[in-house]
């Protein structure tokens, strides 16, 4: 069949449609910052597939089922089953976000100077690893270093340096792998991988936890790449990979498709005693952990929907659909595409640029400038080091924007307007001006600077 979203829409929201001045003024009164400009301000959102995905008629009507009883709300045991279903873990809480999550076991699980090692951390992830006092180490594939390899699990963990690590000095707290790979062009993890980093960490001794925010797209990148997979489900090569691990934090903000919602979930029960003494003294109650019953409830269904071959397939053809449509255009992204973003690759498209001028960032303002379009930079703006006055001392290692698609949100005419705007850049890149910083907050620099185009 060809790409076709496997859905009808019951429920429309006008998008602005602005002029060219009126995003000049936009954008510099937001100082030149995505994260400053309102969102009224924006045609094309891709800032974020993080609580921005379309609710279902189905999970709709299941919220106004939810229970909303202090404890042992109906909704938490319908979320409680489905979840059950799903990861095989017997201990499991709501959380209102998965960085609620992350805090909650941290402190639980991790002592200060352990390491915490990963394919790759995600930003909160590795912050709150470091506010326990622990050490967030990413150890990365080779393969991820080639953007353009076709290589299928760009986001597989290093098994000989984790290895390496396990037998070290240091103490290991911690394995966490990030399924999909969002810190790592949103490529997925193999269960290859998974198997081996279950098999290095019950011989060491040492917890293995999912990150697994994208874990029904990652899943579903098996059935289509891994030898072996074709033939199950994607649900299936889920609950599989939950069963590899000891646990998992997860922002079900993803594939919940929620706007907001977390999880934790454990096999070890005491663990899980510490970890709901945190919950309930900072998040809520062991039975909603943050959370409305209807939010629960919504996301019983989500979790169920996410799973759906046809809809992971429409969602993955969309995201491959639009890799090729800027490729013909002449941009480059990290190949092969994933499913939840593509990552482009500015620092090709504007070689005019140094890294101390932000060429991800300077293509993310003209792709607002000239379509509305918002999106965020990943290269040297927000992971490489800086000076106090903002002047770059080692650039990142690529220079990337990040275009992340929201779920069941835009059709293909709209990606189609997103690639030809990247298109109409794409013919005069060498008139797309850099940018340089004027405002450097010391912490969470990327949410707070200001810049302007020099
Ligand atoms: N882990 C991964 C892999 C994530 O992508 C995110 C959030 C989190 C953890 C934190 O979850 O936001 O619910 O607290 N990623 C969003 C994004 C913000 O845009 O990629 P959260």
């Amino acid at each position: 069949m060809p790409l076709m979203e496997p859905y009808r829409i019951k429920a429309v929201e006008p998008i602005p449609i602005t002029t060219r001045e009126h995003r000049e003024r936009a954008l510099a009164a937001a100082g030149y910052n995505p994260f400053n400009l309102s969102a009224a301000d924006v045609t094309i959102d891709l800032l974020s597939d993080s609580g921005t995905g379309a609710l279902s008629a189905d999970q709709q009507a299941a919220g106004l089922r939810g229970d909303e009883s202090y404890a042992g709300a109906r909704s938490f045991f319908r979320f409680r089953e489905v979840v059950e279903e799903l990861t095989g873990y017997p201990h499991l809480f709501p959380v209102h976000q998965g960085r609620a999550a992350e805090r909650i076991l941290f402190n639980a699980l991790l002592k200060p100077g352990q390491l915490s090692v990963s394919n790759t951390h995600f930003d909160t992830t590795r912050a709150n690893v470091e506010l326990v006092g622990a050490v967030a180490l990413d150890l990365p594939c080779a393969e991820a270093k080639d953007l353009d390899s076709y290589s299928p699990f760009k986001g597989d963990i290093d098994l000989e340096a984790l290895q390496r690590v396990l037998s070290g000095p240091d103490e290991v707290g911690l394995v966490i792998m990030t399924i999909t790979n969002n810190g790592g062009g949103g490529q997925p993890v193999s269960m290859a991988n998974l198997e081996a980093v279950a098999r290095l960490t019950r011989e060491h001794g040492v917890p293995f936890f999912l990150d697994a925010a994208r874990f029904a797209e990652n899943a579903w990148l098996v059935t289509q790449r891994e030898p072996g997979y074709a033939d199950r489900t994607p649900r299936q090569v889920a609950q599989e990979a939950f069963a590899l691990a000891d646990g998992c934090v997860a922002s079900l903000k993803k594939d919940g498709i929620v706007h907001m919602g977390g999880l934790l979930a454990m096999r070890d029960p005491e663990l899980a005693k510490r970890c709901e003494l945190l919950l309930i003294a900072t998040e809520g109650f062991r039975t909603y952990g943050g959370l409305s019953g209807r939010d629960l409830e919504m996301l019983a269904q989500g979790l169920v929907e996410v799973t759906d071959p046809a809809y992971l397939r429409s969602r993955a053809e969309q995201t491959a659909y639009l890799a090729e449509l800027i490729a013909d255009v002449g941009v480059d992204s990290v190949r092969p595409a994933g499913v939840h973003a593509l990552y482009l690759n500015a620092g090709r498209l504007l070689p005019h640029i140094p890294p101390s001028r932000f060429p991800g960032h300077a293509l993310a303002q003209e792709m607002y400038l000239a379509g509305g379009i918002r999106c965020a930079e990943l290269g040297s703006l927000y992971l490489g080091e800086l000076d106090e006055s903002g002047e770059l001392i080692t650039p990142a290692p690529y220079e990337l924007v990040r275009m992340a698609i929201p779920r069941r949100v835009y059709t293909k005419s709209h990606l189609e307007y997103v690639a030809e705007t990247l298109g109409e850049i794409a013919k005069r890149p060498e008139r797309v001006p850099g940018y340089r910083l004027v405002e450097v907050p010391a912490l969470l620099r990327h949410f707070n600077c200001r810049l302007e185009p020099c």
